[in-house]
């Protein structure tokens, strides 16, 4: 009988790795190689940005697809190639926080449960850190080629860029604030929250396994299973923008309703809306057991988490 998978354990080992490696990435220190430093402000803005605070749900789920694939037979390299697209992930999602944030977007002045970027630094400076977190991002999965092979880095490029760019989240954030006042179809709806959210989670699970040899039928099947937990994870946000506090989410709760934003809870009614993210939850769960993986515990409880979460 083997053992019952611990999510605790699993997360704190690996947030450790995670907290660590961004601490060390988005510092003045690593940017001081070309004989010029950043800017000592706008560095602060940008690890102000991203440390301390954050699930870090994408990193997490780039760690769990790589070990679902790799089996446990993974070697240094493509575990240091996952950290490396772990923290770039983390990058982009909290540049798109700062710049979701600004008075331009949705003009908030608590994130993880501190002001936000701009609040703190001026409107400026969040915008250059949001600027600069996304090309560190890239810096990130591109070093030299002993450390990561070339055609790994161009992988790991083209998934995060499709899903940060026109196509993937900032697509989905312009229809979202085009959206304002509006009532979208469930269709449009989907549409909105697969791009401005789903793509960044799927591209999270994708980057994982392109770390590790995979198969066809894993690839498709775990395609499929980042669809799903990325919407799932948009419809569970903009339930707890009704149903939490904002000191438990560490952001202004009910801004949704404020802002007149069409969500999954003003189309169809928190109870539908808990059933739909339930039902996107068993179809990413029926993704996985198709995936013919067999180390998927941390990416099953990870399914499990974007669902049930409090915050
Ligand atoms: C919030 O994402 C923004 C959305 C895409 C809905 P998270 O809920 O993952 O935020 P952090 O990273 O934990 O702060
Ligand atoms: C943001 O969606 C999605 C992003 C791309 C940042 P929201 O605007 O609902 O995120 P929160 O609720 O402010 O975290
Ligand atoms: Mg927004
Ligand atoms: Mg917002
Ligand atoms: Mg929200």
């Amino acid at each position: 009988m083997t053992a019952a998978f611990d999510l605790n354990r699993w997360m704190a080992l690996q947030l450790d790795a995670v907290e660590r490696a961004l601490d060390c990435w988005v510092n003045v220190d690593a940017s001081a190689d070309l004989d010029h430093h950043a800017p000592a402000e706008l560095m602060a803005a940008m690890r102000y940005a991203v440390l301390d605070g954050g699930k870090r749900l994408r990193p997490l789920l780039v760690l769990a697809a790589y070990e679902a694939v790799s089996a446990g037979q993974g070697d240094g390299r493509g575990a240091q190639a996952a950290l490396r697209a772990a923290c770039a992930v983390e990058l982009i999602h909290a540049y798109s926080l700062v710049h979701d944030d600004m008075p331009c977007m949705d003009n908030d002045v608590l994130r993880r449960g501190k002001p936000t970027v701009h609040v703190q630094f001026g409107q400026a400076s969040a915008l250059l850190a949001g600027d600069a977190l996304q090309a560190l991002a890239f810096e990130l999965l591109t070093p030299e080629p002993a450390v990561m092979p070339d055609a790994q880095q161009a992988r790991l490029c083209r998934l995060l860029s499709r899903a940060a760019g026109c196509t993937g989240m900032a697509g989905g954030q312009a229809i979202d604030l085009a959206s304002v006042g509006l009532q979208l179809t469930e269709s449009q709806l989907r549409q909105m929250h697969r791009l401005k959210t789903g793509a960044l989670l799927q591209a999270s699970v994708m980057m994982g396994a392109t770390c590790s040899q995979t198969t066809a039928l894993a690839t498709a099947a775990l395609q499929e299973f980042g669809a799903a937990i990325g919407l799932a994870f948009q419809v569970v946000d903009d339930i707890l923008d009704v149903t939490a506090d904002s000191a438990t989410l560490g952001k202004t709760a009910g801004k949704d309703a404020d802002c007149d934003k069409p969500t999954y809870v003003s189309l169809m009614g928190l109870d539908q809306a808990t059933a739909y993210a339930n039902e996107l939850l068993a179809q990413a769960l029926a993704a996985l057991a198709r995936s013919g993986l067999a180390d998927v515990d941390a990416l099953q409880a990870l399914a499990v988490m974007v669902v049930q979460r409090s915050h």
